[in-house]
């Protein structure tokens, strides 16, 4: 059995979460059902980042303590992953013993190892990056990444030295395709690798921040945030505690992020790994933003939709379906109500929620509701082959995506397949074959689409999973929750089979 472990960031519980962290955990869900159902044992791990300045003034502005405040965060991101069916392996909060345990672990690795060391920190800190940054890197006197305030810092630290490694790094990164991706986020990381790289700070006076992982040989000093949350990808697989369990998960399969976390992803979190002396994660990837209006929806810039809301109007599967096949994967996207509804419209309700009604409604009409028998393949007019042969690609094209994390390939597999059945239908007219009374061509042409829709149904799975199960209870196909892309063949459904229709899954959205 194969192993496929998958990670998504550990999110900052400042405050509640929004589409952009829905959007990386329906990817990362959609590759683990994926994998899962392709024969993988898959370990999907999902979190929160609960240490650090900015969670500390989020909790002071409510006047409550770190802690008190963060746990009345995490159940709205537990509640969240629920609705969306994030059907994830382990969950980590930065606060856990397990997780604790192994940062102050790796932190005395490192001191003994001299590559942590203690130093005079000069310099600004943005707060709602959580970053450091030396003069010359501000731009305007703003933080470079997201253009806001920095304030100035002077204390003594702990550095860990990232410059050891950058040509090593380099190195790897240039012999390695598959380790960060896109390709222009690799580019992007080596063009970043070509200036010198200073040391990071990774500790915070206790004097200034006490909410932290206690530096295990400085009582005065506080771990910075970045530290100790990259540390989770490795403490919740079993570094340290379950060797069986660590040897045979790491290195994750995939690292998955935004764009925004790339450079701690690509440029420390190896760095520290190499230090420690284990091996890099086979792929980071970086996927874009959803933006409003040309803007990062951002926490920090109060721009942000509500997933819940989106959810509870037009329904999860619509939501996770949209946000998979509106950009492709890696591109940055612009979120709007009206795109999502339609999308709903054209792909759900008209494409795909008109295939099965009403090839449902003729099965019913012609065959009192049972797949009819058909005849041998051989009895096929040419648009009858053409849909049969795009059927036979499906499985195929799915696979191709997925393996390069293309879900919006994927999904216009399956929408090729729904809209060349739909032009079937009109181009085969059965209406007109059941008035002439040609029942071996009607029974075939049934036989045939209820074929598709099963086909459809398995391919859904892992985007859309309320979606194919219901698509496969009104066909009446058994075994859906067994089947995979390699079960996308034809005669997956049986004839004498007896459907159940039930009302459209997808009913159209009228906008005034
Ligand atoms: O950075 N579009 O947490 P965070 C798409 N705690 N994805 C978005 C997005 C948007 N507009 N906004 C956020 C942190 N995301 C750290 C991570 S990991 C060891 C520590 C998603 O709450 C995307 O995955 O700011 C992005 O990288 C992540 O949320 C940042 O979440
Ligand atoms: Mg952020």
């Amino acid at each position: 059995m194969k192993k496929f472990y998958i990670t998504t960031p550990l999110y900052y519980v400042n405050s509640v979460p929004h589409i952009g962290h829905s959007y990386t955990n329906i990817a990362c869900d959609t590759l683990a059902r994926y994998k899962r159902l392709m024969g993988d044992e898959v370990l999907f791990v999902t979190g929160t980042d609960e240490h650090g300045q900015k969670i500390k003034d989020a909790a002071q502005a409510k006047g409550l303590e770190p802690k008190e405040f963060v746990d009345t965060i995490v159940p709205i991101f537990l509640g969240l992953w629920k609705k969306l069916e994030i059907d994830y392996t382990d969950f980590i909060r930065t606060t856990e013993p397990r997780h604790e345990k192994v940062v102050k672990e790796i932190l005395e690795m490192f001191h003994e190892k001299g590559d942590l060391y203690e130093g005079e920190y000069s310099g600004w800190y943005c707060t709602p990056c959580e970053s450091f940054w030396i003069e010359t890197q501000l731009i305007d006197g703003n933080c470079p990444d997201c253009q806001r305030k920095v304030e100035h810092i002077k204390e003594r630290n702990f550095f860990f030295k990232l410059s050891k490694y950058q040509d090593w790094l380099i190195d790897y990164i240039k012999s390695h395709d598959d380790f960060i991706l896109p390709a222009m986020r690799r580019n992007e990381m080596l063009g970043f690798l070509k200036n010198p790289l200073s040391d990071l700070c990774v500790s915070r006076p206790k004097s200034r921040l006490s909410w932290g992982i206690e530096i295990p040989f400085s009582k005065d000093h506080v771990t910075y945030v970045w530290f100790d949350a990259l540390i989770n990808y490795i403490s919740v697989c079993g570094y340290g505690s379950d060797t069986e369990k660590f040897n045979k998960f790491w290195p994750a399969d995939v690292h998955m992020i935004g764009k925004d976390i790339l450079r701690m992803h690509a440029v420390n979190w190896p760095i520290m790994l190499h230090t420690a002396g284990l091996e890099l994660p086979k792929t980071i990837f970086a996927h874009g933003w959803w933006k409003i209006g040309g803007d990062k929806m951002s926490k920090s810039k109060g721009n942000v939709v509500n997933p819940i809301e989106m959810v509870d109007k037009y329904g999860v599967d619509a939501y996770r379906f949209f946000l998979l096949k509106e950009v492709q994967f890696g591109a940055d996207g612009s979120f709007s109500e009206e795109a999502l509804i339609s999308r709903i419209n054209s792909d759900l309700a008209n494409d795909l929620g008109n295939l099965l009604h009403r090839t449902l409604a003729m099965v019913e009409k012609y065959f009192s509701g049972v797949v009819p028998e058909r005849r041998d393949l051989k009895h096929s007019d040419e648009v009858t082959k053409a849909l049969i042969d795009k059927a036979g690609t499906l499985g195929p094209e799915i696979i191709k995506g997925m393996d390069n994390m293309d879900f919006s390939y994927s999904l216009n597999g399956i929408w090729g397949l729904i809209s060349t059945a739909n032009k079937f239908i009109e181009q085969k007219a059965p209406w007109k074959l059941s008035k002439e009374n040609k029942q071996d061509e009607l029974k075939d042409m049934m036989y045939d689409l209820c074929g598709v829709l099963s086909m459809v149904a398995v391919a859904l799975a892992p985007f859309m999973p309320d979606t194919s199960v219901k698509i496969a209870g009104q066909l009446g196909l058994k075994g859906i929750e067994k089947m995979n892309f390699n079960d996308l063949k034809w005669g997956v459904l049986k004839s004498g089979t007896k459907i159940n229709k039930a009302a459209p899954l997808f009913p159209r959205i009228e906008t005034t």
